[in-house]
């Protein structure tokens, strides 16, 4: 059995090493596409990627939050492991001035990575803080609306993380969450490799019990928005049709 500690500190160094672009690839970045052809097809539009700091889009993520989640101008964000800061980015545009958008992320070179790319953007509304997500540096009833994408599966306590969301939110705030869940058990040595926890499948749960974890944590209308096959030829063959990325709402 893993130990928390352990799981978050492979984790950590396999994205610092993304950042610094050593990292060797993972689930969530696909070395063998072009990256703008991989986004759009985890449903981000060309026009989207190109009006955000090229950096930012590095293929780490499942879905496009910010396309579901409805943002209106003037709502604070909160990302949850902004990796590079292309959901930030894309959410700091939809809220505008009179909005902010707040990136998590645990990994020091990610978040030194995102701030460049800020930079880059001179964006005025985003700011991205040092933070674990099973214990958010953010404000109690502060947010209106917490999005992530192709993170808290890297979790090892899924339910405190979202108990943690649920303390940040204000009452009526809303998530659009995207992940990766299971379908169907996954061999053994698969869920004890800790390769496979950071490459976002040994860490990911089953879609009933994902569904039920956010529940747990207090919120209700909980509902899969959109989900798609997540599985990649170049993966172990054992989890073709197994692996799947949904965008899950849900309410505090
Ligand atoms: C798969 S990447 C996704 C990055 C970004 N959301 C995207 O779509 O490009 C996962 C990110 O979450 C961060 N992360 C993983 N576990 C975390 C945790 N427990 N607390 C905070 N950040 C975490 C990693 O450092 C990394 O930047």
């Amino acid at each position: 059995m893993k130990n928390e500690k352990e799981i978050k500190q492979f984790v950590k160094d396999r994205y610092a090493s993304v950042a610094s672009n050593e990292g060797s690839c993972c689930s969530c970045c696909n070395c063998n596409t072009d990256i703008v052809e991989h986004a759009k097809s985890m449903g981000y539009s060309e026009a989207e990627i190109r009006n955000i700091p090229e950096g930012s889009v590095m293929g780490l993520g499942c879905g496009n939050p910010t396309a579901l989640a409805e943002l209106k101008a003037g709502e604070t964000v909160l990302d949850l492991g902004s990796g590079g800061g292309v959901d930030v980015f894309l959410a700091a545009q939809k809220v505008g001035e009179t909005g902010n958008v707040i990136g998590v992320d645990m990994t020091s070179e990610m978040l030194e990575k995102a701030r460049d790319n800020a930079k880059v953007g001179s964006y005025k509304n985003v700011e991205f803080r040092a933070g674990e997500i099973e214990n958010l540096p953010v404000e109690d009833d502060s947010i209106d609306v917490v999005i992530s994408n192709c993170v808290v599966n890297l979790s090892p306590d899924k339910l405190a993380t979202y108990k943690e969301v649920f303390r940040v939110l204000k009452p009526g705030g809303r998530v659009l969450i995207s992940d990766i869940v299971t379908e169907g058990e996954l061999p053994e040595d698969i869920r004890q490799s800790f390769d496979a926890w950071t490459d976002c499948i040994a860490g990911a749960l089953e879609t009933q019990e994902y569904l039920d974890t956010i529940t747990k944590a207090g919120f209700r209308d909980v509902t899969v928005v959109a989900k798609h096959p997540f599985y990649e030829p170049r993966m172990d063959d054992r989890l073709a049709g197994k692996i799947v990325s949904i965008q899950v709402r849900a309410y505090k």
